[in-house]
């Protein structure tokens, strides 16, 4: 297996599928969960930093939030075809494909270090003033608006604030590694100093 060259492959084809995703799910995403995933793993030890890079190069390649991107199937072929064992190309999909939040139905080996890492990283990216960044290039992209007060039965209408309670201020209770947990405690504490603000300002 040539590492550098698969390496390679894999950033080009991430360049490639996510040039037309939101700002929130760029290029640029990729490289911040890389580097997170490598601070955990310096921490942590428990992972192979080759396929802990290849998984983080091609964590979002194949979002289904995303109708241009591929298919696990492609992914797994890719891989294959760039001359990775077929366990080891699994491995990778298997760990790509149980990150995200909204996946109701996770498969295959969920104590895999591979997975936990990642994942924590990807989550890492969602929260702290990066997040907040993403949140609202992401909610601006799905024309979500900024914030709606409740309404007189105390209903909260979609907007991308809500989604800092759907999600966002979840996600530091589910942090996987211990280095994970340390590392989200300071983003979590950015996003309610955002939120106070927030409201302050909206109360004016
Ligand atoms: P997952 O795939 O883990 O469910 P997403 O890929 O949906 O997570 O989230 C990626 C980024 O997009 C995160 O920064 C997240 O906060 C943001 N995002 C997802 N859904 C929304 C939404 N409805 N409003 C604002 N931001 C969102
Ligand atoms: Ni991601």
């Amino acid at each position: 297996m040539d590492r550098d060259y698969i390496i390679s492959q894999a950033e080009i084809l991430a360049k490639e599928k996510m040039k037309d995703y939101d700002p929130g799910h760029d290029w640029w995403h990729i490289l911040r969960v890389r580097k997170i995933a490598n601070i955990i793993n310096d921490e942590e030890k428990t992972a192979d930093p080759f396929l802990l890079d290849v998984s983080a190069i091609l964590h979002d390649a194949a979002d289904s939030k995303f109708s241009n991107s591929g298919k696990y199937s492609d992914l797994d072929k890719f891989l294959q075809n760039k001359g990775v064992p077929c366990d080891t190309s699994l491995r990778i999909i298997s760990a790509i494909k149980n990150i995200s939040f909204s996946n109701k139905n996770p498969s295959g080996d969920l104590k895999d270090p591979l997975f936990l890492i990642l994942q924590d990283a990807d989550r890492l990216d969602a929260i702290g003033a990066t997040g907040i960044a993403r949140a609202f290039s992401y909610g601006s992209s799905i024309k979500n608006p900024i914030y709606v007060p409740p309404d007189k039965n105390g209903i909260i209408a979609t907007s991308t604030i809500r989604h800092f309670y759907d999600k966002l201020l979840k996600l530091k209770d589910l942090m996987n590694t211990s280095t994970g947990k340390r590392l989200a405690e300071d983003r979590h504490e950015f996003l309610e100093k955002f939120l106070q603000q927030f409201y302050s300002e909206w109360k004016i």
